[in-house]
């Protein structure tokens, strides 16, 4: 039976990645029946407004979502696509894997980590105002439900996976009462995870440590700031935005993305590279419990890296989008 499934292309280069995933995602043999919903320039563009209610009505009825990036615009205009869906459905859990992968030379071997972050609060809540001229305010919201429930994913994903480490990422020296609170709540929760290794780092030494001994990691738990800005040092840390995934989970349903954007200085060219949206695609295909089609796509991704022959620009090859994903469609056939 073909899985109900949300498809949120995006704009930018979000078209022309998700049409490059769902060709490889057909080759798999795993049957979908996408509820494709545009949102953002795309709808605006449509005379639809920037976030139609279909997108709510579409995931609450699948429950599961592949999306490709939404552009927001820059000090001023509409509210992003991405945080409000991630706020309104609740998806309290980012979660971006970044493990090396085969062929791709990085100045680390060994970097197997996972960043968790804390998706729906902290200073993405979205509650600025002007206090008077020339005085902005920004409010970081930190709860303890919200930092419970996140401190609980963390270590509950590290269990599941038999990953040994958990480490919780904050500012509490300067920020003592927001990140003091988000602390104590990790702190709470880790006795119910007693063989699992549990150590605490202020944010600006992690992005030290991160790009001196990233082996040391296994999961690292944070709020919404500190994530967002880690997870692309992270992707960085493997070959660079193109190549790093991510999915949004919470009790309403899970959207699978890429981390980067729309990338507008290559939007068009043909050359976006779709690994990051083929490695979502997988962690949706886990999801669903299509896990051996999950092997496949990953273990033809790997294939086709080490190889070499057919990279895209990003990676140092001269592959377009369409090459490198007729190169994972044969690498699937074979
Ligand atoms: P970006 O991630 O779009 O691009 C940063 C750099 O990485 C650019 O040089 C770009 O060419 C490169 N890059 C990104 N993805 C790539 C890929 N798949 N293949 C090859 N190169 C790739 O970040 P930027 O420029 O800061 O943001 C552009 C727009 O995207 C903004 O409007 C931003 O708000 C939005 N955005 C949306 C996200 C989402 O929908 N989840 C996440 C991040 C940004």
């Amino acid at each position: 039976m073909a899985h109900d499934v949300t498809l949120i292309p995006g704009d930018g280069i979000g078209t022309e990645i998700t049409a490059a995933t769902l060709r490889v995602l057909d080759a798999t043999g795993v049957e979908f029946a996408w509820d494709r919903v545009e949102v953002g320039e795309v709808s605006l563009a449509a005379g639809g407004p920037v976030l139609p209610e279909e997108v709510y009505d579409s995931i609450r009825r699948t429950g599961v979502s592949l999306k490709g990036p939404v552009a927001t615009p820059v000090a001023g205009g509409h509210r992003s696509v991405n945080v409000t869906i991630r706020k309104t459905l609740d998806l309290y859990a980012c979660v971006r894997p970044v493990r090396n992968l085969p062929g791709i030379k990085t100045p680390f071997d060994g970097v197997d980590l996972t960043i968790v972050r804390e998706n729906t609060e902290g200073l993405y809540s979205g509650i600025e105002h002007m206090v008077t001229e020339g005085v902005a305010e920004s409010l970081k919201v930190i709860t303890h439900k919200g930092s419970t429930r996140i401190a609980r994913y963390a270590f509950e994903y590290a269990r599941k996976r038999g990953i040994g480490k958990v480490t919780a990422v904050h500012k509490a020296n300067i920020m003592k009462v927001s990140d003091g609170l988000f602390l104590e709540c990790v702190r709470a929760v880790r006795p119910e995870f007693p063989e699992i290794e549990y150590n605490e780092m202020i944010v600006d030494n992690c992005a030290m440590q991160l790009v001196r001994w990233p082996e040391q990691f296994g999961v690292l738990v944070m709020n919404n700031l500190y994530g967002d800005i880690l997870s692309d040092l992270c992707a960085g840390l493997v070959g660079g935005l193109g190549v790093a995934p991510g999915a949004n989970i919470g009790e309403m349903g899970a959207i699978f993305e890429p981390i980067h954007g729309t990338a507008p200085d290559i939007a068009g060219k043909g050359w976006a590279n779709p690994t990051g949206m083929l490695l979502s695609a997988t962690m949706l295909l886990d999801h669903i419990g299509e896990d051996a089609a999950a092997a496949r796509l990953k273990a033809a991704m790997d294939a086709v890296l080490e190889k070499g022959e057919v990279r895209t620009r990003d990676l140092g090859g001269k592959a377009g989008t369409d090459e490198y994903a007729d190169a994972l469609i044969k690498a699937l056939a074979g």
